[in-house]
């Protein structure tokens, strides 16, 4: 019995000894590739070089940018990989050059097909302070490319955490066809008049999860573009920006359908809308559908509720023609707090493709007047809508009937 036994613990532990090894990244530290971390010498190519290593290499494997200040130009990081690859940057900076010259593409760090995906921790600081005050790109944006600070395609099964991403030039982090991704304590921060930095853009992804996130910026917290499919947000907060929106869609022809959105326990401060939908007037068709915003808590954000069919910035479309795009199985429930505008609640739907069951329930959002005080309740408007109306609501709901 005794040797039995011992038998068993050494089979056991030699198990254990052979599978250690296997299982450990491959580790690829990026100073082994020359990394400088002066936050001034251009340490992208280390980064890729370390990248290519480990992308290559034994499997999972590990791209470490170890703690200090790094600078990088843009850098492009292809799979596939043999397996599953991680960037750990746990402690480090890494810096974008301040100068657009320096950028000949509409990315800073960019990472495309890649199945297995991990990044875990660091602070990616795009240094747009410059760009923002530039009205050069704004005014003529065909002839301004602004960078990204983190552009993922095609990136399949990712998980990105403990990250901060900071004073983007243009949007934060942009998804395209990235299926299966998880954002877990995610950081955006840039400044409420910081232009066009957007903080995490999507489209075209079927699943992704974003939780326990903080997003400010100067414009959408998460926007979500045609594609857009089984996505759940929970216990994020935006603010300042414009708030979390469904669409701009219709803009395009052949747009594939927004389905399977889950906005849930978040909380959205001093930005100018809350939660939105919108499409084009004079739109192509298209579908958004199954869309639910559930207990959301506004703190003196403007258009807190809304569904904008009409939506036309800078007068570049022509209103007057309905949207096609059709807006059907929506819910907004449980949104209570304060909102600067009074219309707290605007449901303004295409005469073309009326919404179809939109259900509001138990909503409680009081009006908080410019100087802080408050200034009457709130009002709701509604058009080419009948929604189901639940439990009590500040403001009533679609009092005025449908036009
Ligand atoms: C944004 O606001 C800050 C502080 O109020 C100011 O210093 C900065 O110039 C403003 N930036 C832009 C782009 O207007
Ligand atoms: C969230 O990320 C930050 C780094 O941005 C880290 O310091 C913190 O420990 C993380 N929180 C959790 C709960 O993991
Ligand atoms: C998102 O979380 C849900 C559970 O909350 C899970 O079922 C789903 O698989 C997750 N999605 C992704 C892309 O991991
Ligand atoms: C999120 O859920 C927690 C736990 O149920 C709750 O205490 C908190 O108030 C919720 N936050 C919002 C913004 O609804
Ligand atoms: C809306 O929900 C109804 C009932 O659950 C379902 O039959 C219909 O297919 C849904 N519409 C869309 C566009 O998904």
């Amino acid at each position: 019995m005794y040797i039995g036994g011992y038998i068993r613990r050494a089979v056991c532990c030699l198990f254990v000894v052979t599978m250690v090894p296997i299982n450990r990244a491959a580790v690829v530290n990026i100073k082994s590739k020359g990394a400088v971390g002066d936050g001034k010498t251009d340490d992208g190519p280390a980064i890729l070089n370390a990248w290519k290593e480990a992308c290559e290499g034994a499997s999972p494997s590990s791209v470490l940018i170890p703690p200090g200040t790094y600078m990088s130009l843009s850098i492009v990081l292809s799979g596939p990989c043999k397996g599953p690859i991680e960037i750990q940057a746990t402690g480090a900076t890494i810096k974008a050059p301040p100068e657009l010259a320096k950028f000949k593409t509409d990315s800073w760090i960019q990472i495309q097909s890649v199945d297995r995906f991990t990044m875990n921790g660091g602070t990616f600081d795009g240094q747009g302070q410059q760009i923002w005050h530039s009205t050069k790109c704004h005014d003529s944006q065909l002839t301004c490319q602004l960078p990204v600070n983190l552009r993922l395609s095609h990136v399949k099964n990712s998980l990105l955490k403990d990250f901060t991403s900071a004073n983007s030039k243009h949007f934060h982090i942009a998804l395209w066809r990235c299926d299966g991704s998880n954002f877990v304590n995610v950081t955006i921060n840039a400044p409420g008049n910081s232009t066009n930095t957007d903080g995490i853009h999507i489209a075209r992804l079927n699943g992704l999860n974003i939780t326990n996130s903080n997003i400010k910026t100067g414009d959408d917290c998460i926007s979500f573009g045609d594609g857009s499919k089984n996505v759940r947000i929970e216990q994020v907060t935006c603010g300042p920006g414009h708030g979390i929106s469904i669409g701009s869609l219709g803009k395009y022809p052949n747009e594939e359908p927004v389905q399977g959105i889950w906005i849930k326990n978040c909380t959205i401060s001093g930005t100018n809308n809350g939660v939105r939908i919108k499409t084009w007037p004079a739109s192509h068709p298209g579908v958004a559908s199954d869309i639910h915003f559930e207990d959301i808590l506004m703190n003196k954000v403007g258009n807190p509720i809304l569904i904008d069919q009409e939506y036309c910035p800078h007068y570049t479309c022509k209103k007057g023609a309905p949207s096609k795009v059709k807006i059907s199985n929506v819910s907004f429930r449980k949104i209570r707090g304060t909102s600067t505008t009074k219309v707290a609640m605007k449901l303004a739907c295409s005469a073309e493709a009326p919404c179809d069951n939109v259900e509001v329930a138990d909503i409680n959002l009081k009006f908080h007047g410019p100087a802080g005080g408050g200034g009457g309740p709130t009002k709701s408007e509604c058009s080419n809508i009948k929604p189901k109306v639940v439990g009590e609501n500040i403001p009533q709901v679609c009092l005025g009937g449908t036009s």
